[in-house]
C-alpha cells in the first residue's frame, strides 16, 4: 500500500511537468495527466487548445494516446492535475473505461492529491464492446 502510494506520488509529479507544457491560450485552464503502463513506463499530455475552440484535446486523452501509439494500451494508473483538482470530462472517462476500466484515477491539484477514483465509478452503467451487435 505504500509502494501504492509512492507511485501515485510520482505520477502525479510525472502529470505536474506535463502540465507546465499545456497550451491553453483560450480557457487559461491548465491540465497535465501521466499513465502509468505494465511495462513500467510512463506517458504524459496536456491539454492543447485551438482557435477553433471545438478541437481542444484534453490532458488524459494525450497521455493515453501517446502510450497507446508507442504500443502500450495496459493501464494501471493515470494522474490528472489541475490547479483546483478538477475532475476528468466525459470523453476522457469514456476513453479511460475503454481500456482500464478497474484502473485507478488520481486527482490531484497544486497541493496534492485529492481523490483516487477507479474509471468505471466515475462513469457508471458505461457504453462498451458488449453494446455492440456481432
Ligand atoms: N480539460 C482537460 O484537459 N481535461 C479534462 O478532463 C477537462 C478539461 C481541458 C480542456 C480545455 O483545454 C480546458 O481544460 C478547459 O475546459
Amino acid at each position: 500500500m505504500a509502494e501504492h502510494a509512492l507511485a501515485a506520488e510520482q505520477l502525479v509529479a510525472h502529470a505536474r511537468r506535463a502540465r507546465t507544457r499545456a497550451y491553453a491560450p483560450y480557457s487559461h485552464y491548465l491540465v497535465g495527466a501521466a499513465v502509468l503502463t505494465s511495462a513500467g513506463e510512463v506517458f504524459t499530455g496536456c491539454n492543447i487548445e485551438n482557435a477553433s475552440y471545438g478541437l481542444t484535446i484534453c490532458a488524459e486523452r494525450v497521455a493515453i494516446a501517446n502510450a497507446i501509439a508507442a504500443g502500450q494500451r495496459d493501464f494501471i494508473m493515470l494522474a490528472l492535475i489541475t490547479a483546483n483538482g478538477g475532475s476528468p470530462c466525459g470523453a476522457c472517462r469514456q476513453v479511460m473505461v475503454e481500456f482500464a476500466p478497474d484502473m485507478p484515477v488520481i486527482i490531484a491539484d497544486e497541493l496534492g492529491i485529492r481523490e483516487t477514483l477507479q474509471a468505471r465509478a466515475l462513469l457508471p452503467g458505461f457504453f462498451g464492446p458488449e453494446h455492440l451487435p456481432g
